[in-house]
């Protein structure tokens, strides 16, 4: 038998290879999430990018009848957790009533979603980038953490992985621990289990994938960046979010202005601003994935330097499993 570490997570999960193909908004798509699945990985998507009536019970009726006994991988969801998505309490009804497996909740309070997912027996991972949210978390019962760490695609952590992960692991040693942020490689994995991870969480690098819904100028700007193009900004949703330094990120700015902020923390204003701010970045990003827009506005973690070649999604998971098995046996005759 084939030796890999973090045999618990993929039993827990039931896949075949622990890998988690990481939800990205408005980039994970159908055809991605068959390609992970059919691959042996867990394949995950945004709930928010099947926002039209009907579209998110459709995706998951079709992967639901995707998952047969010859299928070694499986499918879960992300849900943003937050007042500010209107969507939330709508979509994880839908999730529910179709037995979705696996959830990764995102910026708030899972409550609701640990509650519904374990009168089932799915299993609910959080999204966390500190001890201090990983604890709420761990009290409302959750199954494991992804420990999102500095330069990861989307809204990235500020602790590196190699702090951030042990801690974890000291704090709470019952729970499994995903790791998530610039990884890419077989040696990428490798070296998070050794930190005490039993699995990564994979993003940007499948944006360069053949499979992703996404125009052809993203996927080049992903291959041609590099670590020192990606920057942070709050503009997008109100929350730190990584994106390539393109002349449109540097015109829509880093940062809020005092307005912004302060309509921000105002009690009254607050959820209302926080949720314009967020329809206002989500049209933007919508119309830089559109094939041949003008529109470079385009989310990517630090794992950019890496990422040389847009593959097909099997031949990128293909590569991490070879690239392991390498590795293994290079520490084994050490
Ligand atoms: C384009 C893009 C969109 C993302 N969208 C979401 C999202 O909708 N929800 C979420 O929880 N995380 C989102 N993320 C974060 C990923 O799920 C994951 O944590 C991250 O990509 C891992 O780091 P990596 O990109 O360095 O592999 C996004 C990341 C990227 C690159």
């Amino acid at each position: 038998m084939k030796m890999i570490l973090g045999k618990n997570i993929t039993d827990l999960l039931k896949i075949d290879f622990p890998i988690i193909m990481a939800p990205m908004f408005l980039v994970s798509n159908e055809a991605m999430l068959k390609a992970g699945m059919q691959a042996g990985v867990m394949a995950t998507f945004p709930t928010l990018n099947y926002r039209k009536e009907g579209e998110l019970d459709n995706i998951l009726k079709a992967l639901a009848a995707y998952k047969t006994s010859a299928i070694t991988g499986n499918y879960g969801v992300n849900l943003i957790v937050q007042k500010a998505n209107p969507l939330y309490i709508k979509h994880l009804k839908i999730c529910a009533d179709n037995k979705v497996p696996f959830y990764i909740t995102s910026l708030g309070s899972p409550k609701e979603v640990i509650e519904a997912a374990h009168s089932y027996g799915a299993k609910v991972f959080c999204d966390v980038t500190n001890i201090e949210h990983a604890k709420k978390c761990y009290d409302l019962n959750c199954d494991g953490f992804i420990a999102v760490g500095q330069g990861a695609g989307g809204h990235a952590g500020p602790n590196p992985l190699q702090v951030l992960v042990p801690a974890l692991k000291a704090t709470f040693p019952d729970k499994p621990i995903i790791a998530a942020g610039g990884i890419t490689s077989g040696a990428g994995l490798l070296s998070v289990q050794i930190l005490g991870a039993e699995a990564v969480s994979i993003g940007t690098r499948f944006i360069a994938s053949k499979e992703a819904g996404v125009n052809q100028q993203y996927k080049d700007a992903i291959v041609n960046a590099h670590m020192d193009d990606i920057v942070m900004t709050t503009k997008l949703s109100g929350t730190p979010c990584t994106i390539i330094d393109t002349p449109a990120a540097k015109k829509m700015g880093y940062t809020q202005n005092w307005f912004e902020r302060a309509m921000s923390n105002n009690p009254q204003t607050k959820k209302w601003f926080k949720m314009f701010v967020q329809l206002r970045g989500m049209k933007k990003l919508e119309q830089s994935v559109l094939p041949n827009n003008y529109q470079t506005l385009w989310c990517a973690g630090k794992s950019v330097e890496l990422i040389d070649s847009i593959l097909s999604c099997q031949e990128i998971i293909a590569d991490i499993k070879r690239e392991y098995a390498q590795k293994l046996e290079e520490i084994k005759s050490l």
